[in-house]
């Protein structure tokens, strides 16, 4: 399964792309507007930091706005990925985004038929949400299970990305249903490394080693 970080703050990004950590962003207007920065500025840097996809979302509500808006972003970097959002319109502009080679990211995915309407749009990721389904009381985790079986009985391509993640809980059933690709906060993706019992059996060996006296190799 493939990480991608859910962020436009380019310190983050720069962190997690020193580490190995991620082969992606997603970004969205509420996370432009946190980052105070100009949208294609900071698409621009995101897209020098890292080779993988970088998903940039259209504000237009018709399709043609949109059309032109993801004709834009396409041309500001080759791994720019078009996030439009679930709507007719948005799989209208995806199907002649797709079509014309651009990738896309259909995002606000809150039921299993909306994805397979996505991927009958050619989409080449579908976001759905499963942060906010939980906060409502559906179970998240189970229109990715959804989505998979669906995908998985048509041999549809479409990539599910598993977006609203809020917990480490959410990336391993993620990865347990066979999504494609998980994107996370920054804080969720560092955390994943650590367990109590990593941390105290590193302190034990680093107190041993010192008692040997001896000097690393
Ligand atoms: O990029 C969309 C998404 O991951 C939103 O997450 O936590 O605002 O529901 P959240």
């Amino acid at each position: 399964m493939k990480f991608f970080v859910d962020t436009a703050d380019t310190q983050d990004i720069k962190a997690l792309a020193k580490a190995g950590l991620i082969d992606g962003v997603t970004t969205n207007p509420t996370l432009i507007k946190k980052s105070g920065r100009d949208f294609r500025d900071v698409i621009l840097e995101i897209c020098a930091l890292i080779d993988g996809p970088v998903s940039a979302e259209v504000t237009s509500l018709a399709a043609d706005g949109m059309i032109k808006e993801g004709r834009t972003l396409a041309k500001l970097a080759p791994n720019v990925t078009v996030k439009l959002p679930l709507t007719v319109d948005g799989l209208a502009a995806c199907r002649e985004l797709s079509s014309s080679g651009i990738q896309t990211n259909v995002t606000l995915c809150f039921s299993a038929n909306q994805a397979l309407l996505a991927a009958k749009a050619g989409a080449t990721f579908i976001s759905p949400f499963v942060g906010r389904l939980d906060d409502i009381h559906i179970d998240g985790m189970s229109l990715i299970e959804d989505i998979r079986t669906i995908y998985d009985n048509y041999n549809l391509q479409t990539e599910i990305l598993v977006a609203s993640i809020r917990s480490p809980n959410h990336i391993k059933e993620s990865a347990l249903v066979g999504a494609d690709v998980a994107t996370a906060p920054p804080k969720v993706i560092w955390s994943l490394s650590e367990h109590p019992l990593t941390k105290s059996g590193l302190d034990t060996f680093m107190k041993d080693w010192a008692e040997t006296g001896q000097a690393a190799v």
